[in-house]
């Protein structure tokens, strides 16, 4: 019998304000009192895995651990059929840049660049089919832990459109639409994402 949840506090346990404002969004329905990693003072952990299961699996055993409470933590990312899956657990690396004084810092407009300059370079016919994944963890601090995974399927565009969402939103348009999901409200987005679709099935093991 899975444990409920539904009152008392959760630990969001990323460092990624886009994904704390959507997840706490899909949260804000079900009561519960979410805290970040971030207001906690939490470490952020190396994410040293090979799969976004992995991944998910070390930043939210490390938050329930160091904080002892219930922790729920995301990885995501982008993967593209023509480049073998890439950049997938990768996705955020690829938006690495070291910026003018010297800080490190993430570029979209890099990543989404790097990833359609190798489209390019496979030529004009290449299959532009991607998908984004979203694996959810959430962690006991007595060690149980348990995982939802999500999925959108879609395709690539290029030049990014619209202003909304993070990442690699505006080269996105989920399959049966035009839109990119940069150009998508958060609502309608949070009803159709790989987010939204991993969050659909802790709900319903765990809420309710
Ligand atoms: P990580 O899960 O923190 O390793 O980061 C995965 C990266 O994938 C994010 O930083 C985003 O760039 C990208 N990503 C994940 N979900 C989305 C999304 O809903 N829209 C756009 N980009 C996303």
């Amino acid at each position: 019998m899975p444990r409920r949840l539904g009152s008392g506090s959760l630990v969001i346990a990323t460092h990624n304000a886009g994904k704390l404002k959507e997840i706490s969004a899909l949260l804000a329905p079900h009561g519960m009192n979410c805290l970040s990693a971030g207001s906690l003072g939490l470490p952020e952990p190396a994410e040293t895995g090979e799969t976004f299961i992995q991944n998910a699996v070390i930043k939210a055993r490390s938050a329930a651990e160091t904080s002892g409470i219930v922790s729920l933590a995301d990885d995501s990312g982008l993967s593209v059929a023509a480049l073998s899956g890439r950049p997938g657990v990768y996705t955020a690396d690829w938006a690495e840049r070291q910026w003018f004084e010297g800080k490190p810092g993430r570029d979209w407009y890099l990543a989404m660049g790097k990833v359609e300059g190798l489209l390019c370079e496979a030529g004009p016919d290449v299959d532009r089919s991607a998908w984004f994944s979203c694996v959810l963890a959430i962690a006991w601090p007595d060690g149980e832990t348990l995982v939802y995974e999500g999925r959108v399927d879609g395709s690539l565009t290029w030049p990014p459109r619209g202003l909304l969402g993070f990442g690699y939103d505006p080269v996105f348009i989920p399959s049966g639409d035009t839109r990119t999901f940069a150009e998508y409200d958060p609502e309608e987005k949070h009803r159709v994402s790989h987010r939204a679709d991993a969050f659909a099935k802790l709900v319903a093991e765990h809420f309710g």
